[in-house]
Parts: structure tokens; C-alpha cells; sequence
């Protein structure tokens, strides 16, 4: 399918598929997208302690870097794994422009190593911040009680609806701890009814800027 690097509204770009009309990010802006949805409603539950994170649809690695960013700043040691079965070619990520964005040019070293980094092998990026990426598609995944956040970030239900079913989010429900939350962009009823269907608690939320809300679920049992 037919890709284009874009500019979203914050300044930060993302690749629009054109056959799709679907972007990677929000067009709104993919830092305040991934900010807000994924590190305030998700990743900044958790403070002073180790967490281990889910992501569904690994893609450029900007909710990767975000999050060793602000691991920092919320004093936690990371066990990060981002499932993607398409991963985004070197040329498209070399237009990102996601490290000087954020003001990151120090890191830009660690934004390097997240996509060099073998695919399938646990790599140790610091002390408190490991990453495992794996090609694999979201149907394949069998982890059972091994995260606390997963960050579910596939394409929107309008083009890839199979991804956002009962079966998806059962295995979602599985792969996550007792107390474990999923964070998404999405705000359908339709997912919602797949997510309470499949045993998670299901709470509406404000959404990033150009959205009026999105969804955080939490599997208590
Ligand atoms: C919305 S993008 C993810 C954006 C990513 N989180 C980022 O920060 O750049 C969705 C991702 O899901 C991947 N994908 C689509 N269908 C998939 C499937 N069935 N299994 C695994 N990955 C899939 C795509 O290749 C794409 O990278």
C-alpha cells in the first residue's frame, strides 16, 4: 500500500497510508496523541516501581521512546515488549522527527538502538529500561499474566474492525496481571462492548486533543 510522511498538527509527523486514509498517529498530533493517551492515562499510574508494558502495533517507536523518556522522570524500571508483524522500513524512520520534537537530541542514541536492536531478543538499553521487540502478528499472542499496562495502538476499528474483537481483547485480558490496564485511543461503543464482554471494567475518558474521549480497561480478576 501507497505511504506518505506527514506532518500532524503538534509539528510531529507520522506515516499516512494512502489506500487507508489511516495514519499511525492522530493527525492532531502524534506526541500530544501519545502523551496523553499513553503515558498520562497510562504509564503515570505507576511511580517508583517496575512495570511491564504490552504494545499492541510497535510502529515507529514513538510511544517506546516517550515512555524510556518519562520512565525517568517517574523513577521506574521498564520491561518493554511491542508486538508489530509490518515493522516500519529504515527510510521512514529516518524522516521521523520524533527525538528533536521532544527535545530529546541527547537520547537520540537510544531512539537509534530501539529500532537496530535485534528483533526477538531482550536488550538491556540501561539499567532500568529493557526491550524486547517481537514480529509477530496480534492473533499469534499467548502471554499469560506477564504485563501491567498494554498500550493498544493498532490502526482504527474503520479499517482493521477483526482487531478490536472479542478474541483480540481475550487475549489482551490474559496476557495482562491481575489489576493490569489497557490504554487506547479508541472510544467506540463497539469496542466497548467487546472489552466488558471478555471481563474488563471499562472507564470513558477525556480524549488527546482533536477527541473527544478514549477508553482505559482494567482487568481486576
Ligand atoms: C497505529 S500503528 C502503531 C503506531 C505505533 N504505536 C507508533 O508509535 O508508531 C498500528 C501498527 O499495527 C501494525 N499491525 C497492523 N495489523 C497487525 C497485525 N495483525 N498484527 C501485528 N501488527 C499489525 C501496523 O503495521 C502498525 O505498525
Amino acid at each position: 500500500m501507497e505511504r506518505e510522511i506527514i506532518r500532524t498538527k503538534d509539528g510531529s509527523t507520522t506515516i499516512h497510508i494512502k489506500d487507508w486514509d489511516e495514519c499511525y498517529h492522530s493527525k492532531h498530533g502524534a506526541i500530544q496523541e501519545a502523551q496523553h493517551v499513553f503515558i498520562k492515562n497510562g504509564l503515570a499510574l505507576y511511580q517508583n516501581q517496575s512495570v511491564s508494558i504490552l504494545e499492541i502495533g510497535f510502529g515507529t517507536g514513538l510511544n517506546a521512546f516517550i515512555t524510556y523518556l518519562e520512565s525517568k522522570k517517574l523513577d521506574l524500571e521498564i520491561n518493554y515488549v511491542g508486538v508489530e508483524a509490518y515493522p516500519v522500513s529504515i527510510s521512514e524512520l529516518s524522516a521521523m522527527n520524533y527525538v528533536s520534537e521532544l527535545n530529546a537530541d541527547d537520547k537520540n542514541a537510544i531512539f537509534n538502538l530501539f529500532h537496530e536492536s535485534n528483533w526477538e531478543e531482550k536488550v538491556v538499553i540501561d539499567p532500568f529500561f529493557t526491550i524486547t521487540k517481537r514480529q509477530q502478528f496480534f492473533e499469534e499472542i499467548t502471554d499469560c499474566e506477564q504485563y501491567d499496562l498494554i498500550y493498544f495502538d493498532a490502526f482504527g476499528y474503520r479499517v482493521q474492525p477483526d482487531l478490536w474483537s472479542t478474541s483480540i481483547f481475550k487475549k489482551m485480558h490474559t496476557a495482562l496481571r491481575p489489576g493490569g490496564k489497557l490504554v487506547t485511543y479508541a472510544a467506540r461503543g463497539v469496542v466497548k462492548r467487546s472489552m466488558i464482554e471478555v471481563g474488563f471494567t471499562v472507564e470513558k475518558l477525556p480524549g488527546p486533543p482533536g477527541k473527544r474521549e478514549m477508553f482505559r480497561a482494567t482487568k481486576y480478576k
